[in-house]
């Protein structure tokens, strides 16, 4: 398994120093938990655009998923915090890293069926807690017992989670096989 994650690794072409992403990550001021929580859901991200790419050449922007990632939480400390990131990237001229920050909460658009970078970080970060890969189920475990006290929200986790499963099987299958 490692001799096929350094292939992986090997073969990420990056057009851009993966230091830009961290510096502005870093200049964001966020707990140092919350930075840890990004770095483990751009590598993951990441490492699965690299997979994907093996079997099927070119089809996700390394790149994008691995900055994506690192930043979808750059602005947690603020309301609508994917609204904000995203604004933020948008304003530097990163659009494509504004879109896939924007759509980490719920994946709004997704037609059932495409993985793209948006689709990688928003599986990535349902799979993480805090810094750990502990996979959906256990994800949304704990946040039903943190946060579902009462039957609309308990019926809104479980909706989401039945869509992170969704997506994350396509994941899985395209990391596996060729898409066509
Ligand atoms: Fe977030």
């Amino acid at each position: 398994m490692d001799h096929f994650y350094n292939k992986v690794k090997e073969n990420r072409k990056s057009k851009v120093p993966e230091n830009v992403w961290m510096e502005l990550l870093k200049q964001q001021a966020l707990p140092d938990r919350t930075v840890a929580h990004c770095i483990s859901v751009g590598e993951l991200a990441a490492q699965w655009a690299g997979e994907i790419n093996l079997n099927n050449p070119e089809m996700i922007d390394e790149d994008v998923a691995y900055a994506g990632g690192l930043l979808h939480d750059m602005a947690r400390h603020m309301p609508d915090h994917e609204l904000e990131g995203a604004k933020i990237l948008r304003g530097l001229g990163h659009d494509q890293i504004a879109d896939v920050v924007e759509a980490h909460m719920q994946l709004p658009d997704w037609d059932g069926k495409s993985i793209t970078e948006k689709e990688l970080v928003y599986a990535a970060d349902k799979v993480i807690h805090e810094t750990d890969h502990v996979g959906i189920k256990e994800r949304y475990r704990i946040a039903k017992e943190k946060y579902g006290h009462d039957r609309d929200t308990i019926s809104r986790l479980d909706r989401s989670e039945k869509k992170a499963l969704e997506v994350m099987s396509e994941i899985e299958y395209l990391i596996r096989y060729k898409s066509i």
